[in-house]
């Protein structure tokens, strides 16, 4: 099974969204199977954001996210990573679509709520970097048979 990364952001967190947004990932059929609250090292996010480190609004980003807690979470599921990516909606909440999460509850780039991996390679690497093997428990849902053919 297909697995994701997914991260509410200091924001998400803040403003009382994470039930919110758990029960959409609940919601759509997918299983949870990884969570926790935590603050995050400069490192961890500097990891975690590698790929923009050129970018201007990197710095930003990185004071951003070890600004106050978040909830890191892993979630799976049939193509979960694209379907993730879908509950969450486009990067700028000013364009992201109704209905999704970014698109309900936000305005602006830098405070657009939470990540998801954008590829399934991304969300091995991003697993691996925020959890421990142990801190995974695999279970199935006795839901299964009415979410899948
Ligand atoms: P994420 O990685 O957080 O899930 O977001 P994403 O794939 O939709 O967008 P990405 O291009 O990977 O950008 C990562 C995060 O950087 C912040 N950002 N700020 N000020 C800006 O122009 C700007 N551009 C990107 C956002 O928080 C974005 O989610
Ligand atoms: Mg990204």
């Amino acid at each position: 099974m297909e697995r994701t990364f997914i991260m509410i952001k200091p924001d998400g967190v803040q403003r009382g969204l994470v039930g919110e947004v758990i029960s959409r990932f609940e919601r759509k059929g997918f299983t949870l199977v990884g969570m926790k609250l935590m603050a995050v090292s400069r490192e961890l996010a500097e990891k975690h954001y590698g790929v923009h480190k050129d970018k201007p609004f990197f710095a930003g980003l990185v004071e951003f996210i070890i600004s106050s807690p978040v909830v890191a979470m892993v979630w799976e599921g049939d193509s979960v990573v694209t379907s993730g990516r879908t509950l969450i909606g486009a990067t700028n909440p000013i364009s992201s679509a109704p209905g999704t999460i970014r698109g309900d509850f936000g305005i602006t780039i830098g405070r657009n709520l939470i990540h998801g991996s954008d590829a399934i390679e991304t969300a091995q690497q991003e697993i691996a970097l925020w959890f421990k093997e142990d801190e995974l428990t695999s279970w199935e849902s006795s839901t299964k048979g009415w979410l899948y053919e």
